[in-house]
């Protein structure tokens, strides 16, 4: 037996089901809402509205059973709900691992990308059905939903990776996701 089996975990098969973006046997679901994203748009205004009328879920994340846990490496899928507080498009909060590590985010449904930032440098890297975004050790990392329809993604990590949700606040991250005309459009973080 390996040294690094945990018990009680034991191999086990997992299915993903696109169409409800869960997984099973499935683990903790994670909702955020708009009022969970004050401080992420640039337009607090805006951003006030949506939550005064309704308060919408922007997206949620449903993991599956495998822990958070050093060695192990956990999987979830994040459905990120389509639309925009003043054309800056719904994203995820972001985070930083504190324990440097990698990450991968495959594609399962719908249209959107990763805005990835390592404090000097910036990277925005599209995800399509199919397609698979590496996001490298020490690069903080924000989903974007540029679609029309919910983005649905499959997110691979270590388990010791952490999430540092403070360092975005303190360093940002780099850029910003707009559509203009339809268009998608990247602009600086800071822009005035
Ligand atoms: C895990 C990871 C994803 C995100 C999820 C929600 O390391 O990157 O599973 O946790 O997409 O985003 P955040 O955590 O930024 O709210
Ligand atoms: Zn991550």
């Amino acid at each position: 037996m390996s040294q690094y089996r945990t018990p009680p975990l034991e191999p086990v098969q997992i299915s993903f089901d696109i169409e409800s973006g869960s997984l099973s046997p499935t683990g903790p679901t994670l909702v955020r809402r708009a009022a969970d994203l004050q401080g992420c748009f640039k337009n607090e205004r805006s951003l006030a509205e949506l939550i005064a009328n309704g308060n919408p879920e922007i997206y949620r994340v449903v993991s599956s059973v495998v822990p958070e846990t050093s060695r192990e490496l956990p999987q979830s899928i994040t459905t990120i709900r389509p639309g925009s507080v003043a054309g800056e498009l719904f994203m995820t909060k972001g985070h930083q691992h504190p324990d440097p590590q990698g990450e991968i985010y495959f594609g399962l449904a719908g249209e959107g990308g990763v805005i990835m930032f390592d404090g000097i440098n910036t990277s925005w890297v599209e995800v399509q059905v199919g397609k698979i975004a590496y996001i490298p050790p020490g690069w903080a990392h924000r989903s974007i939903n540029t679609g029309t329809k919910d983005y649905k993604f499959l997110a691979v990590y270590p388990g010791s990776a952490g999430h540092d949700y403070q360092w975005v606040v303190n360093h940002g991250m780099g850029l910003r996701a707009y559509l203009e005309q339809g268009e998608l459009k990247l602009k600086d973080f800071n822009l005035t």
